[in-house]
């Protein structure tokens, strides 16, 4: 890693009209990250993205790509960096390989040369066989793989990704983030935008949880879950009285490799270090307390969605699903 950051942001907010959407936000991305920002529906990931590829002024703030700020070097920014929007663009009768000449056009990349780059990049993403199809008749996955091709061809540094599968399939999702994985391995550097717990938990390098335009917790998913406190033991107990309660965390905190506990509804949200000795002695301690009857026990490693909870009070789960753009 390169001493000087691939992004810095600093203290970054925007107004719209009187909605705050992004508040003083700051964050690094690393040289040949994969940075995702993590949130909900209307928790400020796009604003911050298209203040980063320049199109969207900030209220206040500044941010710098690869050194060049982003308002007053807008020109040099958006040479190294390529953009593939949330919403999709594909609405004409073109084929894949003529989207891609257009905004090869677009980019003032000569001829043979756009032809060239563009020959390994339909290979790349894999829509070879498709490439002289009509575009308008790809399946979700496809229209998103030539999206992706399109934010590759001016063979930018650094590749933002807005909500890069939203919508799609599980086997096009896999693929997508194989080839946002080839192209980390190709030294680009990468932010993406996501609801889904899953990608930023398996795809990203470091990821920073974003609600109602403020970072709530920022870090490696391993360290974020790490940070928790350990494994989760949800018990839930039948008919238990607020001293049977008091009865049985007592009896619990003695135990070594008990970290912390907390109430829950009906039982007890208990910290541990590993299964092995903690689910047995739990459940012995259980039956030393009079009254206590166990109704379930459930085991679980802290998941990305228990960070988000933690830092931000409420199940990123509990969101209505993204609608899907067409
Ligand atoms: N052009 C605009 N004018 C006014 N308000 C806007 C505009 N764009 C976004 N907003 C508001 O700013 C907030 C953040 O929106 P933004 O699109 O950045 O969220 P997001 O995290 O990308 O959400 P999603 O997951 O739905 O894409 C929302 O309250 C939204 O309504
Ligand atoms: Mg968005």
């Amino acid at each position: 890693m390169s001493s000087s950051a691939a992004i810095e942001v600093s203290n970054l907010g925007k107004v719209y009209d009187s909605v705050e959407a992004v508040k003083n936000l700051s964050l690094t991305v690393q040289h040949g990250e994969i940075f995702g920002l993590l949130g909900p529906n209307g928790a400020g990931k796009s604003t911050t993205l298209r203040i980063l590829i320049t199109t969207l002024n900030p209220t206040t703030g500044t941010a710098t790509i690869l050194g060049h700020d982003v308002v007053k070097e807008a020109d040099t920014v958006r040479r190294l960096i390529g953009y593939v929007a949330q919403e999709r663009a594909i609405d004409r009768f073109l084929t894949g390989r003529e989207h891609l000449l257009l905004f090869a056009e677009l980019y003032h990349i000569p001829k043979q040369e756009a032809l060239s780059r563009i020959a390994s990049l339909l290979k790349l993403v894999n829509l070879e066989d498709d490439a002289d199809r009509v575009a308008k008749g790809y399946s979700g996955g496809m229209k998103r793989k030539l999206d992706i091709a399109c934010g590759l061809l001016p063979h930018p540094k650094i590749l933002f990704l807005d909500e890069p599968t939203l919508g799609l399939d599980v086997q096009s999702r896999l693929n997508i983030w194989e080839h946002i994985r080839q192209l980390q391995q190709q030294g680009i550097t990468i932010v993406i935008t996501t609801n889904y717990l899953d990608e930023a938990d398996q795809l990203c390098d470091r990821i920073a949880i974003i609600d109602r335009g403020e970072i709530r917790a920022m870090g490696s998913p391993k360290d974020l879950k790490a940070s928790l406190g350990g494994d989760g033991v949800w018990l839930t107990l039948s008919d238990a009285t607020p001293e049977i309660l008091n009865q049985l965390t007592t009896a619990l905190q003695g135990l070594p490799f008990v970290r912390a506990i907390r109430p829950r509804e009906n039982g007890l949200d208990i910290r541990v270090d590993g299964p092995e000795k903690a689910l047995p002695s739990i459940m012995e301690t259980t039956n030393t307390i009079a009254g206590c009857r166990l109704d379930g026990i459930e085991y679980h490693r802290p998941r990305l969605d228990d960070v988000f909870v933690a830092h931000t009070g409420r199940s990123l789960k509990d969101e209505p699903p993204a609608s899907t753009e067409t």
